[in-house]
């Protein structure tokens, strides 16, 4: 039996709430300990230090007083892939807007790529993960887009996650394009081959399925053809919607229950609402509009309508190349109108009930042991200290990092 106790916890986040814990829904504890049974929370002490038994073998670790929260859950990610897009991030920084057709100059990139090139690259994004203090992360395919190449990312994904979806209806690739050999037929025919071979060929590493419902991608038919196929195969729904303008991804996405739609920068007034009124969780990006320099979603408007607000990175080598959620957690609270603990519980517990997850974002008996010690007194120093490196320890299930 492996056991760890870490005290002198000066701020224990726990997200959840009981009695006599301060913050609401982070359910914060003084002055706390966490004991670690199996890489599995057996108890918060609400009550100072207590001791170990002393029968096994333990190990202690003083937190001299910083504090510690839940690891970080991440729920939006695009990590394989070839190539990076330095350039038409500098393009961009000189007036050239982002469009969706730029994922194609990754796909090329990718295909190139050897599964070895892709693997060791994917492997230092998930040290990169750890090092921030993310200890969950959904991995999305859509770098591929022939059916070898996106089962190929799902089952290069898989070594490294539970959490893949596959985003075979991330755009349209060239060979498909309106454009392109088959003219108009071409999406169409596209859409046919994901809902088909490729689905039958990614379902196996799979939980999710994703469709970019936007202008430049997928219309709201083809999309909701692609999200229905996912579902009849077994899968849980996520949608990309809403990111470059109004459109129909939230209405569809709260239609199909999903479990998550993310972006949500254009929502009307009807977005909100059914939001509010859904099991949906709206996965904000700020990564996103950072790096396309575009309006920041309002998360203020959705939590005051009483909607699941989500934080996740988004990372990926054309909309967004940064994995730190403290990045995110600092922006949205600086320009998106969220509290210290409203960011920090949507980069947590949020991203956890965007994943449909019960057993992480959360500190209480059974849940994972999943822990970010800061060098920090306060969970607020991670938008009060932006672009610091605050993180100081992190354990997976009990192990550090
Ligand atoms: O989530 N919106 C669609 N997909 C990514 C962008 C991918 C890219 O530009 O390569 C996103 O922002
Ligand atoms: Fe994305």
């Amino acid at each position: 039996m492996s056991r760890l106790l870490v005290r002198g916890i000066g701020e224990l986040v726990t997200n959840d709430p009981q009695p006599g814990r301060a913050g609401g829904p982070l359910g914060i504890v003084k002055d706390a300990s966490v004991l670690v049974v199996d890489g599995r929370i057996a108890w918060v002490d609400d009550a100072g230090d207590s001791a170990s038994d002393g029968e096994d073998e333990i190990d202690v670790v003083d937190a001299g007083g910083h504090a510690v929260i839940p690891g970080f859950v991440d729920s939006h990610t695009h990590l394989v892939f070839g190539g990076d897009r330095s350039a038409e991030f500098e393009a961009r920084m000189s007036g050239t807007a982002y469009t969706a057709g730029g994922i194609r100059s990754t796909v090329a990139a990718t295909r190139a790529a050897s599964d070895d090139e892709l693997r060791t690259r994917l492997a230092n994004f998930v040290a990169e993960l750890y090092a921030q203090g993310t200890t969950t992360f959904e991995i999305k395919t859509g770098y591929g887009l022939t059916v070898a190449d996106e089962a190929r990312l799902a089952r290069l994904a898989r070594e490294v996650t539970d959490e893949v979806t596959f985003l075979g209806a991330h755009v349209v690739p060239t060979e498909y394009a309106q454009g392109g050999p088959l003219g108009e037929a071409g999406p169409d025919a596209y859409v046919d081959l994901v809902v088909g071979d490729m689905l039958d060929a990614c379902e196996p590493y799979a939980r999710w399925i994703d469709a970019f419902c936007e202008r430049g991608a997928f219309t709201p038919a083809q999309s909701r053809r692609v999200l229905e196929a996912g579902i009849a195969a077994g899968l849980g729904v996520r949608v990309h919607g809403n990111q470059l303008g109004p459109g129909e991804g939230v209405a569809l996405a709260v239609e199909l229950d999903a479990a998550s739609v993310d972006h949500c920068t254009y929502l009307s007034d009807a977005d909100v609402s059914a939001l509010a009124a859904s099991r949906t969780v709206a996965t904000l990006l700020p990564g996103v509009e950072f790096s396309t320099r575009q309006p920041y979603p309002d998360a203020r408007r959705l939590l005051d309508a009483g909607a699941t607000v989500a934080l996740a990175s988004d990372c990926n080598p054309g909309s967004s190349f940064t994995s730190s959620l403290p990045f995110c957690i600092a922006v949205a609270v600086r320009d998106m109108g969220m509290t210290p603990a409203e960011a920090v519980w949507a980069a947590t517990a949020g991203g956890a009930a965007a994943l449909r997850r019960g057993d992480v974002g959360v500190l209480r008996p059974g849940a994972r042991a999943d822990l970010v010690l800061l060098d920090a007194p306060s969970y607020v120093h991670l938008a009060y200290r932006p672009g610091v490196p605050l993180v100081e320890r992190v354990w997976k299930d009990g192990a550090a990092v």
